[in-house]
């Protein structure tokens, strides 16, 4: 049987799972990719850590030097985190002529453009289906299955980290902290988890996401982002009683306006898809015009289900399915974007607020004031009893629900709100989401 030779640049958690499917499944990739996929050198930065896989002697070297000067190497998974050297090593890859399948969403997010550019000028590809959503097939569904279609919205849990965070302090009332630490140890964090925890990761994911089902060139850093690092177990019980849970969505939205992208912890209402979502968990509902609504669920982090994307990467680009796609849809070229960004202060949605207030007469018409002078219409307000346990210097929390407002709106009400006498200095406010947008 044919032979394709592979390198892995990048020993780590999903690097380790490649290497473990290659060598303990070569059988099935061979079935599927109609040639053998053959691990010829795997290159790490310090030969003597222990390893999470059995790496046969020869294999495993510290000389990016041996995968380069190797012509019989055609394609390599490049699965270092982070920019530099990262950037640097993916365009030595490029020169030396081989196909590289990366799993690095914030390399991709930065610097899309110059390496892809580069690939196109060299005749070779970057596959990136483990950049997005771990082992869910998003990036190949959104380019080519659903190709038909003008994309009209995605709205998704893109972060791992952030939902099983999220979901251990609610189901089990964890805290952040542990919850954190646990992500970690399972490898689902990045090596910094601030970019999981605030936002980042999320919005890299959803600007490659723009861009393959909107032609968007939107940098990351423009998408209107907040982390889970606000959201406590306060507010996870009152979104209960309400009915909702909280989790870190990302979206985009066509409107005639332009293009919404947001990235932001949302109320979803109990029982609807992507309230359902656990642990590392991801899930994107994409609606095309065609198709309509589509809905994708799976393990958006963790060694295995990264693998399985990096590995099907492999395959394409050893059958050679995927450098033709890659050449077809010319990804971060210098075609102009066909759409511009609507401005976030324009961005209308529902609101959860919370304030801790004094408890005596007068508060509640304050506040009410403030909102209404901001056009915005309450829906519901809770406030308990004195003695509940999330009470604070002496002031109780005061959770009001909204109808729709535009969140420019949203924000300078709540900015006036917290210079009232009667209000602490900092409040919770986040979008509600009672049905997915069609
Ligand atoms: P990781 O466990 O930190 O592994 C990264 C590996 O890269 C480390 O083993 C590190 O070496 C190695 N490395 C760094 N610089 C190197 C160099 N110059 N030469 C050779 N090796 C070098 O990270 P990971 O979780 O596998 O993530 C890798 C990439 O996949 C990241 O871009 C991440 O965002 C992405 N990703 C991860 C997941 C996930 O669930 N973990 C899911 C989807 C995408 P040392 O061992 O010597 O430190
Ligand atoms: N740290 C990322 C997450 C890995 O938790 O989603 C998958 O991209």
């Amino acid at each position: 049987m044919e032979k394709t030779k592979v390198a892995i640049v990048g020993l780590g958690t999903v690097g380790s799972g490649v290497a473990k499917l290659l060598l303990d499944h070569g059988d099935r990739t061979a079935r599927h990719a109609g040639r053998t996929l053959w691990l010829e050198k795997a290159v790490v930065r310090d030969l003597k850590r222990k390893r999470d896989c059995d790496i046969p002697a020869g294999v495993l070297t510290d000389r990016l030097e041996e995968v380069l000067d190797n012509p019989e190497i055609e394609v390599v998974a490049q699965l270092i985190g982070g920019l530099e050297p990262a950037r640097t090593i993916m365009l030595q890859l490029l020169e030396s002529g081989k196909n590289v399948v990366t799993a690095n969403k914030a390399l991709l997010a930065e610097h899309g453009p110059e390496l892809f550019d580069r690939a196109r000028e060299l005749g070779r590809c970057i596959a990136f289906e483990a950049a997005v959503a771990g082992g869910i097939p998003i990036i190949t569904n959104i380019s080519q299955c659903l190709s038909a279609n003008q994309v009209l919205s995605i709205q998704g849990i893109l972060n791992g980290t952030s939902n099983f965070i999220l979901t251990q302090m609610d189901d089990l009332g964890c805290g952040y902290d542990t919850a954190l630490a646990e992500a970690q140890r399972r490898g689902y964090a990045e090596a910094d988890p601030t970019m999981d925890v605030d936002g980042t990761d999320a919005a890299q994911k959803l600007a490659i996401l723009a861009h393959l089902a909107f032609g968007a060139r939107v940098h990351w850093s423009r998408i209107p982002r907040v982390g889970i690092d606000q959201v406590g177990i306060t507010d996870m019980r009152f979104a209960r009683e309400l009915g909702y849970r909280i989790k870190l969505i990302a979206q985009a939205q066509l409107v005639p306006a332009g293009l919404e992208l947001s990235v932001a912890p949302t109320l979803i209402r109990i029982g609807t898809p992507l309230a359902e979502v656990r642990a590392n968990y991801n899930a994107i509902s994409v609606v095309g015009d065609a198709v309509g609504d589509v809905f994708f669920h799976g393990q958006g982090a963790g060694q295995m289900p990264t693998a399985s994307a990096v590995v099907a990467d492999l395959i394409d680009v050893a059958v050679g399915r995927l450098p033709i796609t890659f050449r077809t849809l010319e990804l971060w070229s210098n075609r102009e974007s066909p759409v511009s960004l609507r401005p976030n202060d324009d961005l209308p949605s529902r609101f959860y607020m919370r304030f801790q207030v004094e408890d005596r007469p007068g508060v509640m018409a304050k506040i009410t004031t403030v909102l209404g002078n901001h056009q915005i219409s309450i829906a519901s307000i809770i406030q308990h009893e004195p003695s509940s346990h999330d009470a604070q210097d002496g002031k109780v929390p005061l959770v009001i629900m909204t109808h729709e407002a535009p969140e420019g709106a949203a924000r300078e009400a709540v900015e006036q709100i917290l210079q009232l006498d009667v209000v602490n200095s900092s409040a919770v406010r986040m979008p509600v989401m009672d049905e997915p947008k069609l």
